[in-house]
């Protein structure tokens, strides 16, 4: 019995695909790289922008024929998409081949879900739970790096942003959980703990007092033995001067922050209800650079939200260039239906937004390749992560701020950590070779 996952979307959506091959393989299931060849076939979907969302219902679509031959082939839709108001009414109604419907925090349900599948009987469940993470094994596909969520869910209510209505409200796990399965992790071999949450920073204020996110940073920067610690995704609002002291202090705590932005206009982040300003989060940059110098700074950001004026754009571009982002994910604003921003005066034409997105990854692109330039012959701690595909021979890793690197070496490396020196770079994109410690 074969399964095949389609995964769209965040570092949540990549996790969760984990979670359910785990599920699966518990079951008996192996996984398959060939769609049309599987027993089940499982949808882990993402509603983020229309885009995305386009596209899945497409891919949903597709498998009507392959089913059509194959009707005992079992088909899941899970994750944001299906969270959303009236969507599982829709998939039943539109794609009545789907045999199961589970949201975001239904995972425990799957088992039972595929048993009933198999008896013909559809399952629809897309209430929030509260599930334990231990309630089922995960099968990680990321080593050396493995994914540790620490929250669930989002209570900022950003007025473009569909997350906190197909996540449900923040729910942190219990510190004590957290340590355990970073414990057992670094036991199996990981090398990289990365710790997810809509807002890392907010961890543990539903939990008894002393559980936040610098003690859960402390705690882990204190094990012992030789690994890397990165969390996602950082409010501005929320990033207090004890994490950027705690990253400082602890070696392990790679100084690499994303810090998502949205706009450089004070203005479009108080629509955006981001609770900062322009300023306030220029002072954090700086606060973050006066004591972690060599930190990659990451982004998002959005063009044309409801009311953006060129003006308001020009203060994105500028901010941009002041920040020195080492790299920023750029999006074009996209409507989503039960926002307030949806509703909101003055929608940004599409080509105007095109237009600003051409020139916003154009003025990053500038960004990159200076910092890029600027890292040309020194040398870089890199772990070493997997194969780059497109050469033989070929892998790829990361340096401690963040930075892809290509250098030639084995498939041998992967796991472990090695130097790198710079000898180019294309944009984005750094080319080394290893070094020895002495040359
Ligand atoms: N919790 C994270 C973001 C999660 S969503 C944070 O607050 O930073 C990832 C990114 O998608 C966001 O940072 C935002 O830039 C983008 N995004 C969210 N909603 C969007 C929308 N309606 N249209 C376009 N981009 C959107
Ligand atoms: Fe969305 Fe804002 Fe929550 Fe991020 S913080 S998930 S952008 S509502
Ligand atoms: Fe992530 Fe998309 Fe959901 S970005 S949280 S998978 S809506």
């Amino acid at each position: 019995m074969k399964y095949f996952i389609h995964t769209y979307g965040c570092q949540m959506n990549v996790h969760d695909s984990e979670k359910i091959a785990g599920i699966l393989e518990g079951m008996g299931y192996v996984a398959t790289s060939v769609q049309d060849e599987a027993d089940i076939v499982v949808f882990n979907t993402c509603c983020i922008r229309e885009t995305a969302e386009q596209k899945i219902y497409g891919h949903i679509g597709a498998l009507k024929k392959v089913k059509m031959r194959n009707p005992d082939m079992i088909v899941v839709v899970c994750g944001c998409m299906s969270q959303q108001d009236g969507v599982a009414q829709k998939i039943r109604e539109s794609y009545p081949f789907v045999d199961i419907i589970l949201g975001t925090s239904n995972l425990n349900s799957l088992k039972d879900a595929v048993q009933d599948a198999k008896r013909r009987k559809h399952c629809v469940k897309v209430d929030f739970e509260q599930y334990a993470e231990e309630d089922f094994n995960q099968s990680r596909t990321s080593y050396p790096n493995a994914w540790v969520n620490i929250n669930y869910g989002c209570n900022n209510f950003c007025t473009y942003c569909i997350v906190p209505y197909v996540r449900g409200r923040e729910r942190s796990r219990p510190l004590s959980d957290i340590m355990t399965e970073v414990k057992t992790l670094l036991s199996e071999g990981y090398k990289e703990i990365t710790l997810l949450g809509q807002n890392v920073n907010s961890y543990g204020h539903d939990l008894p007092d002393g559980e936040d996110f610098p003690t859960l940073l402390k705690n882990i920067g204190e094990l012992p033995g030789k690994f890397r610690l990165r969390f996602m995704t950082s409010h501005p609002k929320d990033l207090s001067q004890e994490v950027i002291d705690v990253v400082a202090k602890y070696p392990n705590i790679c100084n690499n922050i994303h810090l998502p932005v949205q706009s450089g206009s004070t203005e479009i982040l108080k629509r955006m209800n981001r609770r900062y300003t322009r300023d306030d989060y220029l002072n954090l940059i700086q606060k973050i650079r006066q004591k972690l110098p060599n930190a990659g700074i990451t982004t998002d950001i959005m063009v044309g939200f409801p009311g953006e004026t060129e003006q308001d754009f020009l203060d994105t571009l500028d901010l941009v260039k002041q920040a020195k982002y080492s790299s920023a994910f750029c999006f074009i604003y996209s409507r989503r239906k039960g926002t307030p921003a949806y509703s909101m005066p003055d929608q940004i034409p599409y080509e105007v937004k095109r237009d600003r997105i051409t020139r916003l990854l154009a003025c990053q692109n500038e960004v990159t390749k200076e910092i890029s330039a600027a890292m040309i012959n020194n040398k870089y701690e890199v772990l070493v992560e997997g194969a780059n595909n497109h050469y033989a021979n070929t892998m790829c890793g990361r340096t401690e701020s963040g930075r892809l690197v290509n250098f030639k070496c084995d498939e041998s490396y992967v796991g472990q950590f090695v130097t790198v020196q710079i000898e180019k770079a294309k944009s984005a994109t750094l080319w080394g070779r290893i070094v020895t410690e002495e040359e």
